[in-house]
């Protein structure tokens, strides 16, 4: 694993969005999973602006959604899909035909990660996984005491996720579960980087990177990654004793 440390949240974005890019350049048929949510939206607008000033061409690639809290549909702006739609797939152009998200409003959760394991498969694994970190330590829904062997599956949101997931959506909504691809994707992902910024996630990102390596701190899996990027700001990093 990587430690990359940046003077602020711009240039860790324009860092981020770069790692993209690039990838796109050598490999235009690469598999993305991108994560939601507020640290990665920089990221996407300046990947956007770099896709469209260098003519990268995106529409060869596939994109795999990260996860989803249940029973939120897509057309609700706190959605990860509401979110990924405004925020990447609508100014890359990206057609329907290459997106696969899941169905939170299924109502066979089970198949839903059936199907994303499959896809995956099909797809021969995942290139790059960008993925944020939640203020419990969790990476997508996989929320602290999460099994590292899982791919796809439901899980019960742990009562950090519930209440600190209210700031995407306008009103109060019952976050009870989430729907998310597993750690085990997440280690077998070619790449994978995970941003953070901010003083607010400074404690968290000194758990995962100076103790134990273990599930109940489940952004600590990255240090397992050989691949594995961690992309902070100085604010982020300003807890770290080494
Ligand atoms: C969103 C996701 C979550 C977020 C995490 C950090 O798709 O997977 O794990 O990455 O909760 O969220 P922000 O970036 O809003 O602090």
């Amino acid at each position: 694993m990587q430690l990359n440390i940046y003077k602020d949240y711009d240039t860790l974005s324009l860092n981020a969005a770069a790692e993209i890019i690039e990838l796109v350049k050598i490999k235009p048929d690469a598999v993305l999973c991108l994560a939601a949510g507020d640290t990665p939206r920089l990221t996407y607008t300046l990947m956007a602006e770099k896709a469209k000033e260098e003519k990268i061409d995106f529409t060869h690639c596939t994109f795999i959604g990260l996860d989803e809290w249940v029973d939120i549909p897509p057309e609700n702006e706190g959605s990860c899909h509401y979110f990924l739609q405004n925020n990447i797939f609508k100014p890359l152009n990206i057609s329907p035909e290459q997106i696969h998200l899941f169905n939170a409003m299924s109502s066979d959760l089970v198949h839903e990660c059936e199907a994303m394991d499959k896809i995956i498969l099909a797809k021969e694994g995942i290139d790059l996984m960008l993925v944020g970190v939640g203020m419990n330590g969790h990476i997508g829904f996989n929320e602290p005491g999460v099994s590292i062997d899982n791919y796809s599956h439901v899980i019960n949101l742990d009562h950090v996720s519930q209440s600190v997931g209210q700031k995407y959506f306008k009103q109060a909504t019952t976050l009870k579960q989430g729907i998310t691809l597993g750690l085990k994707h997440l280690l077998e992902a070619r790449k994978v980087l995970l941003i953070a910024n901010g003083i607010k996630k400074a404690e968290v990102i000194r758990k995962a990177l100076e103790e134990k390596i273990n599930k109940d701190m489940p952004a600590s899996i990255i240090r397992m990654h050989p691949q594995g990027m961690v992309m902070i700001d100085e604010e982020a990093a300003s807890l770290l004793k080494k």
